[in-house]
């Protein structure tokens, strides 16, 4: 189909609400934004509409999905909250509802199978934008969305970023502008100990950090996802990487450029006076934290300029380390995945 573009007026979402659940109820699928990156929206509950999600983003069946709900009263109707974990699980969602969390939890009969790839849990978060929320409540179901990106490529973190992903695979793309996140939900699996604190699995890192969580449990941050399926999802090294090989090195001045190739720098310490950034005559320099934000700027700015620097043609990235603390954990996480070697 051709793919359209329909902006959200703040004050007046109606038309843009109305749109995309006319489409959602007939089983069509939508691109929508959330706090943390755009998604591709469709009817949780219509396996049909899921596997529309699947075909666009040429995603392998067995990568499930994460659910959005609206309302608390649709976490019941997703999801099972087992007794030795009922508690914590209601202290996060107190805490991080609506927001970047996503909790795994045992899955009702209600979501079909396809959307959890088999799996007996499912992947919920109610998400932090208004107008994700507002869709979701016109529409009265909960509606799965993975990000809005091809698979393995980079997520989309505005309109035009997922229509240079999938244009002409969607009717419709609903543009909120700029997601204030810009990195996606972090991941949490928890696990009882009876009279201890829960175990908090952390199977994704994200805006959430290990220090938000601290409070509600043991954080462990899992380096391999735990799934109840081996070598299933989430399990794939190579994520959200730019066509161009990204390199990364601790100290880019120690990077030896091969003559006559165009490099780009993906600079987090980005002061021009360190010398380096001109010393190997980049082609392009892109900042992570150009103003006095740091790591809350960067991840915000991540994958935007990752896309930037993939649309220049240069032979690779070299991208620099941010610290390995708070959202930096996170940051880490999708540079290593993007520099991991692609199959
Ligand atoms: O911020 C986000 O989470 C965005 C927005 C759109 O909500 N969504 C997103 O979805 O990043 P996606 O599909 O790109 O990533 C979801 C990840 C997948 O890697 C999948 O393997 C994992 O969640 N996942 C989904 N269900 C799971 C489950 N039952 N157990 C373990 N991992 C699961
Ligand atoms: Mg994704």
């Amino acid at each position: 189909p051709e793919t359209r573009i329909l902006s959200v007026d703040e004050e007046d979402m109606k038309t843009a609400v109305s749109e995309a659940v006319a489409l959602l109820a007939a089983g069509e699928i939508v691109a929508v934004p959330t706090e943390t990156v755009y998604g591709l929206a469709a009817d949780a509950f219509n396996p049909d509409a899921v596997a529309k999600v699947f075909a666009a983003k040429e995603r392998p069946a067995f990568d499930p999905l994460i659910v959005h709900i609206s309302s608390l009263k649709e976490l019941a109707e997703v999801a099972e909250l087992p007794e030795d974990i009922a508690a914590v699980v209601k202290s996060l969602a107190g805490a991080f509802w609506p927001g970047p969390l996503t909790i795994v939890l045992p899955k009702t009969d209600k979501v079909p199978d396809i959307v959890t790839s088999g799996l007996p849990t499912v992947a919920v978060r109610q998400s932090g934008s208004v107008i994700f929320r507002q869709i979701g409540k016109a529409l009265g179901r909960p509606i799965a969305a993975p990000s809005a990106n091809r698979f393995g490529r980079i997520s989309p973190t505005s309109a035009g970023a997922v229509m240079k992903e999938l244009d002409g695979r969607i009717p419709l793309i609903i543009d909120g502008g700029a997601c204030s996140e810009g990195l996606e939900s972090t991941i949490v699996k928890i696990e009882s100990r009876g009279e201890q604190r829960p175990l908090i699995h952390v199977l994704r890192a994200g805006p959430v950090t290990k220090e938000d969580l601290q409070k509600f449990g043991k954080v462990v941050i899992e380096k391999k996802r735990i799934t109840d399926q081996p070598d299933a999802p989430g399990q794939l090294e190579s994520h959200y990487a730019p066509l161009t090989p990204l390199l990364m090195f601790e100290k880019p001045e120690d990077f030896r450029p091969e003559p006559g190739k165009r490099y780009g720098l993906l600079s987090y310490r980005g002061d021009p006076k360190a010398g380096y950034i001109d010393r190997h005559e980049w082609e392009v320099v892109e900042e992570l934290s150009p103003g006095s934000g740091k790591l809350i700027e960067a991840a915000v700015r991540l994958f935007y300029v990752m896309r930037h620097l993939d649309e220049q043609g240069l032979d690779a990235i070299v991208a620099e380390p941010v610290s390995e603390t708070g959202l930096g954990v996170a940051i880490m996480d999708r540079l290593r995945r993007a520099s991991s070697p692609q199959a």
